[in-house]
C-alpha cells in the first residue's frame, strides 16, 4: 500500500545487475529466430519452465545457453536497451552494468562486437549507466588477463572490473594479478565473494584484490570480526534478495538476513542480479523483501541513499541524489 508506493517511487541505483541476465526468454528466442540459431526449447514457456534452480551452478549453466543467441552488435545493443527501459520504470536513476566479454569471446563473438552494442545503448538513455568487466572465476588468470589486454582498445566505455560465475573452488586470490593491472590502469575494483562462498573469500577480496565494493557478501555475518571490519569501513554489500531464494542460498525471503545486515552497521543495497531469471527487477526486489521481513520507511530510505553512496558516480552527480 503505502509502503510499497514508497517503495516504486523512490529514485534509486542498481549497482549489481549482469545484463546477460536481463535476458527475458522472448527476447532469447526473438534473437534465436533473427539469427538462425536453434534452441533446445521448444518455447518461451518450456525455457521459462526450466528456471528452476538448486545452485549457482545451476543457474549458470542455464544462463550461459541462453546467452547462445547474442551475435550481433544490435543483439547486445537490444538486450541493453530493454533493461534501461525496465529500469527506469523502476525509478531506477544510474545503473552500474556488469557484462561478461568471456561467455561470448569464448563463442567466437568478438569482444568489441559485444562491448560495442552494449555501450551504444547506454549512450542512448532512457537512465545513466556504466560498464563494469566480470571476469569468469571458472576460467584461468591468463584468461582474464587476455581480456583484459583486450579489452584496451575501449578502456574509455567501462568504469571497473568485477568478478562473478562459479564462486567455491576460486577464490579472489586467484585473480590477485589481473586486479592488480586493473588497478594501475585506474579502473573500480568489485567482485562477487560471500554469496555461496565463505566469509574468507570476502576478506581476500578486500585483502589481496582491494575491491571498493562486495556483491553480495550475505555471508559476512557468519564472521563477526568481518562485519566489524565492514561496518568500520563502510562497505558497500550489493545484495540480491530474490536471486538468493531462487539460488537457495536462504530457503524463503522470511530468513534473508537483509533486516540484519542493516542493523549491524552495514551498506547494504538492493539489487536484481539477473531479473529475467530471478522472477523480477529492481521494485520487485524491495517489494519481496519488504513483504517478508520487518522492514518499513526508514530501511527503505536508507537503501535508497545506500545505493548513491557506494555507486560509482562523481561527487557532485551523488550529492544531487543524496
Ligand atoms: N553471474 C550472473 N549472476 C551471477 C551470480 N549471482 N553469481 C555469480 N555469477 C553470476
Ligand atoms: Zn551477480
Amino acid at each position: 500500500e503505502q509502503l510499497r508506493s514508497v517503495l516504486e517511487r523512490m529514485p534509486k541505483a542498481e549497482l549489481h545487475i549482469h545484463i546477460e541476465g536481463s535476458l527475458e526468454p522472448e527476447l532469447i528466442f526473438a534473437l534465436a529466430q533473427r539469427n538462425r540459431v536453434s534452441l533446445p526449447y521448444d518455447s518461451v514457456e518450456a525455457l521459462r519452465a526450466a528456471y528452476a534452480f538448486t545452485d549457482l551452478q545451476s543457474f549458470l549453466d542455464i544462463y550461459y545457453a541462453g546467452a547462445s543467441v547474442l551475435l550481433t552488435e544490435q543483439d547486445f545493443h537490444d538486450m541493453t536497451a530493454a533493461y534501461l527501459e525496465r529500469a527506469a520504470a523502476d525509478n531506477v536513476r544510474h545503473a552500474e552494468i556488469f557484462f561478461d566479454p568471456q561467455t561470448h569471446t569464448a563463442r567466437g563473438v568478438p569482444f568489441e562486437t559485444a562491448i560495442k552494442g552494449i555501450w551504444r545503448a547506454c549512450q542512448e538513455g532512457p537512465i545513466s549507466a556504466s560498464l563494469i568487466m566480470c571476469f569468469l572465476r571458472h576460467l584461468s588468470e591468463e584468461d582474464a588477463l587476455a581480456t583484459l589486454e583486450a579489452s584496451l582498445p575501449h578502456r574509455d566505455k567501462f568504469i571497473g572490473v568485477g568478478l562473478d560465475s562459479s564462486e567455491v573452488g576460486h577464490p579472489p586470490e586467484k585473480f590477485a594479478r589481473v586486479f592488480e593491472r586493473a588497478r594501475q590502469l585506474g579502473l573500480r575494483l568489485v567482485a562477487h565473494a560471500g554469496e555461496e562462498g565463505p566469509p574468507a573469500y570476502i576478506e581476500s577480496a578486500l585483502d589481496v584484490l582491494k575491491v571498493e565494493r562486495i556483491d553480495h557478501g550475505v555471508r559476512s555475518l557468519e564472521s563477526p570480526a568481518l562485519v566489524e571490519r565492514l561496518a568500520r569501513e563502510g562497505m558497500a554489500l550489493t545484495v540480491c534478495p530474490l536471486s538468493n531464494i531462487k539460488l537457495r542460498v536462504f530457503d524463503v525471503m522470511g530468513s534473508h538476513n537483509l533486516r540484519e545486515l542493516l542493523d549491524r552497521g552495514l551498506a547494504a543495497t538492493v539489487n536484481s542480479d539477473d531479473p529475467a531469471y530471478f522472477g523480477g527487477y529492481m521494485n520487485d526486489n524491495f517489494i519481496a523483501a519488504f513483504e517478508a521481513l520487518p522492514l518499513d520507511v526508514t530501511h527503505a530510505r536508507q537503501l535508497a541513499r545506500n545505493s548513491f553512496t557506494a555507486s560509482f558516480l562523481d561527487p557532485e552527480r551523488k550529492r544531487a541524489y543524496l
